[in-house]
C-alpha cells in the first residue's frame, strides 16, 4: 500500500511532552522543511500509555494528539533494553525514573539498572525508538529503530538525556552522553527509525 506523505511546509505536531525527545525530532524534521508545533505548547494532554509495545504506545500518543490538534502528530516511544534484565526496563523505561515522591531522576533510574544487572556477564543492551505519524482521519503510519551495544558503569557523559550516559553503541567507545548531539543522531535509535519515516513519508531533505 502507498504510503502517505507530507508536504513541504505543512505543519504537524510533535506528540511529546519530554523536552530532548522534542529537541532530537525537531532537529531531524528541520532539514525536510516541515513546521512543527508541540503537544505542551498547545496544552495537550498527555495519554495513559497501556499498550506492551513501543509501536502500541507511540499509536496511542499519535492519534491522540492528531485528533486534539486537528493536525498531522509525529509520536515518540523509545526506551531502553538490558538483555540481562529480560529486555527491561523497555517500555517501562520512563516509569523505572519515576521517584514515588514525584519526579522524574535518571541517575537514580540508570543506577537501578546497574544494581541489578552488574552480577551477569552479558552486557548487551539496546535503545528501541516507535516513531508513528497519525492524521487526524485515523490513517497511521509506524516505524521502528534500534541502536545496540552495551551498557556501562559507571555513567559517563553530560550530552542527550535519560539514559544515555550509561550506554555505548557498537564500535564506539563513548558513551551517547559523551558523544557530540550530531554523532548520536547519526547511529542512533531514533535516526534509523527517523531514516524509514523520511524515506516513506517526508518531502526530501533541501541541502
Ligand atoms: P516514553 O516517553 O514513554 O517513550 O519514555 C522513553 C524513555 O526512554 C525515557 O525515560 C527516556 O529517557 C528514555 N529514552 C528514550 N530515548 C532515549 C535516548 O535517545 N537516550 C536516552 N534515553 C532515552
Amino acid at each position: 500500500m502507498a504510503h502517505r506523505r507530507l508536504q513541504r511546509g505543512e505543519k504537524i505536531v510533535i506528540a511529546s511532552h519530554n523536552s530532548g525527545k522534542l529537541r532530537e525530532v525537531a532537529a531531524l524534521l528541520a532539514p525536510h522543511g516541515i513546521e512543527v508545533t508541540s503537544a505542551g505548547a498547545l496544552g495537550l494532554p498527555e495519554p495513559d500509555e497501556t499498550e506492551t509495545s513501543f509501536l502500541g504506545n507511540a499509536r496511542i500518543k499519535a492519534h491522540a494528539a492528531a485528533r486534539a490538534a486537528g493536525m498531522p502528530a509525529l509520536s515518540d516511544d523509545s526506551g531502553f533494553s538490558v538483555a540481562a534484565l529480560d529486555g527491561a526496563p523497555g517500555v517501562y523505561t520512563a516509569d523505572w525514573a519515576m521517584r514515588p515522591e514525584g519526579g522524574r531522576d535518571y541517575a537514580w533510574a540508570m543506577s537501578k539498572v546497574h544494581d541489578l544487572a552488574q552480577h551477569a556477564t552479558d552486557r548487551a543492551a539496546w535503545f528501541t525508538c516507535a516513531l508513528v505519524l497519525a492524521w487526524p482521519d485515523g490513517h497511521e503510519e509506524g516505524f521502528e529503530g534500534k541502536a545496540e551495544g552495551v551498557w556501562v558503569w559507571p555513567s559517563r557523559g553530560a550530552h542527550g538525556f535519560g539514559y544515555d550516559p550509561m550506554f555505548v553503541p557498537h564500535g564506539r567507545h563513548e558513551t551517547f552522553g559523551e558523544m557530540d548531539p550530531v554523532e548520536k543522531h547519526r547511529i542512533s535509535h531514533r535516526a534509523a527509525a527517523f531514516a524509514l519515516l523520511a524515506a516513506s513519508c517526508l518531502p526530501p531533505a533541501a541541502g
